[in-house]
């Protein structure tokens, strides 16, 4: 432990030695604070090494090249135009590099762009300006506070922490100011460890004057306005701005007219404007090279009428005759906005067209709406006339002709191919009729109610200022020299073209590796745009997001090699000239199996079962067909008289019974061997019987024999034996039914072989003992057998 310790303690000793030799080592000064974009030196203590030294600035080595000069005991760095705001300086000896010392040197501004100007607390009260702003600029990232102070005339006016404006409001008292001498401004900064004065600005009283808002009046002619105001120091020129506008939207523009007023002069202009028509007038004033004072109150004044101006531009739309001839005629006039002071009347006369002279009182209508009027006319041609009554006195009339429903030989004009172009504008152009014209009457409506109307000589026009995405429909009337005719119309055409028609995901029918998405669109404005083609955007949630295009035609897609048993997002996105629109997403799922697959199998199963079922139904009726031809009812039994020996030479009388293992004939007994007068009728095939015959007839060699009970196959063998030479009926343990000597047998097919056999000779040796026999034939075990 010890002699680890021991150099650790060495070093750190040695260490704090070196520490003690450098401490002669510094840099000074500390924490400068310089003004930006002056000099400064720092100078480094280099006794402590005696060596030479290098600077690093903001860790970056500072270029030898600039004066460094070093005497035995010092180095000097001269810092010029110092603009960083912060850094850190360190003085480095050159052999070792290690640090010497450092400072921190931190820079400040002055404040700048000094403002002042002189003003009223009153801004209708003339006089000597009671106020003195001034605002200026500094660039201050430090964290000190600073403390502002305003010099003018070397006294100060204000003392505001961090602030960049200053107001003095007595500024009149205080004797500093005259209109008459410059005014010397300064802005001093001032923190705890710098303090900084701005540069003197020097400013003339009277171009940093801001006057009162002049005083307005304005008056109204019929077609222009008299704007007259009074100003104050009039005994000094100045320039005057008057603002107008007409107020009918916000968008309306604004005017500004300039006006240099001479000493002792007010203001007085004229504004020609537009008829009926509200107004808004301001003026302000300003010295030669001084601010604007505030705008002086606003006037909003009602033109009156010129009725020099007034021009109707009369125009008609007319319906088509109803059932009882009568048209509508839709009159309306342009030229007398409804704003107008003075009261009008409006009066229509039909006149009709072929009676001018008559003098007859004609059918006269007074509207009460400014603008339009409907009025009824008959099939015949009229003369619509509008007069226009102004404070009582005629203002104005004009005409209109309404051709005559039917018989006119006017030719229209023809072929209205209408174009619409960008920028929501129809243009339209059409052919002259062959009668010469005038001019045209184009008139264009969106809505069937409101008509805009305008004349040309051209056989074209352009029609601006329409609402966007609208319907227009578009009639041309040329227009003869006497008369008018009638018009043709181009119907539908739309100003501009929307989003095409939103999509509408219908039904989604998805099958195991495919689906069959449907949609539909709907109307979303009058002018959406042609579809072009659609879109499908289809992914599962890990899967690739695909896509495919099908015409605007379709209203359907088939959606292939999709993975069964997966959730898929769709939709679609209509794309039309003028943009897209796109259906919200729809959510389905593939089957697991294909849908045709189990209607296959479901089909064919149900075939299949059907099959089966008939089938089956076949084999049971030939089942039971056949049982009923071949299984005999015991309970039919009956004796029969067994044949004689010539009859039925080496053959088993019972060979009708196909089963051979069924070997009857073994069971075949005569009862007269056993002394039974007459057979049991309708019985003795049962088991019980069986036994009951067995315990009569008891042939003790077969029943003694044990293994008759275990079902061995000798047994039984034996018992066959027995069968021709001593007729002995089998034998079978009371206690074994169902495993008798002969079921043992049945299954043995060489037994059976035997049996038959065997069989043969039975009847043989017994034709040779006894000539007619009876026998009695028991199938009982035969039925055992077949319910095995
Ligand atoms: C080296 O220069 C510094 C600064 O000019 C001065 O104070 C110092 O006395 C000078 N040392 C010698 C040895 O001349
Ligand atoms: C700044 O002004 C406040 C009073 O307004 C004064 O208390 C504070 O000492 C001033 N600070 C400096 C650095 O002059
Ligand atoms: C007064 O100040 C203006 C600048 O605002 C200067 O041009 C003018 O020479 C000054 N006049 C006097 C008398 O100092
Ligand atoms: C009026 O004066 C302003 C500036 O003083 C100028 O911008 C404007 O163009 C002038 N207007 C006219 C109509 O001379
Ligand atoms: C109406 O305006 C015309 C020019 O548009 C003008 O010459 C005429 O003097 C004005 N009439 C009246 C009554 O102001
Ligand atoms: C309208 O007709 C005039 C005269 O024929 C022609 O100069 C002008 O180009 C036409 N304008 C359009 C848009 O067709
Ligand atoms: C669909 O129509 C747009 C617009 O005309 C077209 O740019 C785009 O190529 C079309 N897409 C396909 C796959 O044809
Ligand atoms: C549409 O599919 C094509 C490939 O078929 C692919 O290049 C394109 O990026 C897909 N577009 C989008 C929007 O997914």
């Amino acid at each position: 432990m010890y002699p680890i310790l021991f150099p650790c303690v060495l070093v750190l000793f040695i260490s704090i030695c070196k520490g003690q030799q450098r401490s002669s080592c510094n840099v000074v000064p500390k924490d400068q604070y310089i003004e930006v974009g002056s000099n400064t030196t720092v100078f480094c203590q280099t006794s402590c090494i005696g060596g030479r030294i290098f600077w690093m600035l903001n860790n970056v080595r500072v270029n030898e090249s600039l004066p460094n000069t070093v005497n035995s005991s010092h180095a000097v760095l001269s810092l010029r135009n110092f603009t960083l705001h912060s850094a850190t300086l360190q003085c480095h000896s050159a052999d070792t590099e290690q640090i010497l010392g450092g400072t921190i040197i931190k820079t400040y501004s002055k404040p700048s762009q000094i403002r002042c100007i002189l003003h009223y607390v009153n801004q209708s009260k003339e006089g000597m300006p009671q106020l003195f702003t001034c605002n200026w600029e500094h660039q201050n990232n430090s964290p000190l506070m600073i403390n502002y102070t305003v010099l003018v005339s070397q006294r100060e006016i204000c003392n505001n922490a961090r602030v960049h404006t200053c107001t003095s409001r007595d500024i009149h008292l205080s004797g500093d100011i005259s209109l008459t001498r410059n005014i010397s401004v300064t802005v001093r900064a001032k923190t705890t460890v710098w303090e900084a004065n701005s540069d003197p600005y020097e400013f003339h009283p009277y171009r940093i004057l801001k006057m009162i808002p002049p005083k307005l009046n304005v008056t109204v002619a019929s077609d222009h306005l008299l704007i007259e105001w009074r100003r104050s120091l009039s005994r000094r020129r100045c320039h005057c701005q008057v603002k107008y506008n007409q107020i009918v939207s916000s968008s309306t523009p604004e005017f500004v007219l300039n006006e240099t007023l001479s000493r002792e002069k007010n203001g007085k202009v004229f504004v020609k404007v537009e008829s009926c028509s509200h107004y808004k007038v301001s003026v302000r004033c300003a010295l030669d090279g001084a601010p604007w004072s505030d705008w002086s109150q606003e006037r909003t004044v009602l033109t009156g009428l010129n009725k020099t101006d007034v021009e109707l531009n009369l125009w008609r739309k007319l319906t088509k005759p109803g059932t009882n001839g009568v048209r509508k005629v839709h009159v309306m006039w342009t030229g007398i906005p409804s704003t107008c002071p003075g009261t009008f009347r409006y009066i229509i006369k039909q006149i009709p067209y072929n009676d001018t002279v008559s003098g007859v009182s004609f059918a006269e209508t007074f509207c009460s709406d400014s603008r339009r009027c409907d009025i009824d006319v008959n099939r015949d041609a009229h003369r619509i006339n509008l007069t226009v009554f102004f404070n009582e006195a005629l203002l104005v009339e004009d005409s209109v002709y309404v051709p005559a429903a039917a018989g006119e030989s006017f030719s229209e004009v023809t072929e209205i191919p209408s174009s619409q172009a960008i920028g929501g504008v129809i243009v339209v152009s059409w052919k002259a009729p062959v009668q010469p014209v005038r001019g045209y009457m184009i008139d264009w409506t969106h809505n069937g109610n409101q008509y805009y109307w305008m004349e040309t000589e051209y056989t074209n026009m352009t029609l601006s200022g329409l609402l966007e995405k609208k319907k227009y429909s578009v009639t041309v009337t040329p227009l003869f020299p006497d008369r008018t005719g009638h018009g043709s119309e181009a119907l539908h055409i739309c100003s501009s073209v929307g989003d095409p028609d939103n999509v509408t995901i219908g039904a989604v029918h998805a099958s195991d590796k495919s689906a069959d998405v449907k949609w539909s669109t709907k109307l979303q404005e009058e002018c959406s745009g042609a579809i072009i083609n659609y879109t499908i955007f289809y992914s599962s949630q890990e899967g690739p997001s695909l896509n495919f295009t099908v015409d605007g035609k379709q209203r359907g897609a088939f959606l292939k090699d999709l993975r069964p048993d997966v959730q898929y997002s769709v939709y679609v996105r209509a794309t039309a000239l003028s943009g897209t629109s796109e259906s919200s997403e729809r959510l389905f799922k593939t089957k697991k199996f294909d849908p045709r697959l189990s209607t296959v199998l479901s089909v064919s199963g149900s075939i299949i079962i059907i099959l089966v079922l008939s089938l089956g139904l076949c084999c049971t009726i030939q089942w039971k067909r056949f049982k009923e031809k071949l299984v005999p009812n015991p309970g039919h039994s009956s004796l029969a008289l067994w044949p004689s020996a010539g009859h039925q030479k080496g053959t088993c009388p019972f060979q009708a019974f196909s089963d051979p293992s069924a070997s009857f004939c073994d069971r075949v007994y005569t009862e007269e061997m056993q002394i039974m007068p007459s057979p049991p009728s309708g019985t003795g095939c049962h088991d019980d019987r069986a036994s009951e015959q067995t315990e009569e007839h008891t042939d003790p060699a077969t029943v003694l024999a044990p293994d008759a009970q275990n079902g061995g196959p000798a047994e039984p063998v034996k018992t066959q034996h027995l069968c021709p030479e001593e007729s002995t009926e089998l034998l079978s343990s009371t206690e074994d039914n169902t495993s008798s000597a002969y079921r043992s047998q049945s299954t043995g097919e060489s037994p059976a072989l035997r049996t038959s056999k065997q069989c043969k000779l039975v009847p043989l040796k017994q034709e040779d003992k006894l000539a007619p026999v009876t026998v009695y034939v028991t199938l009982e075990m035969y039925e055992q057998d077949q319910g095995r």
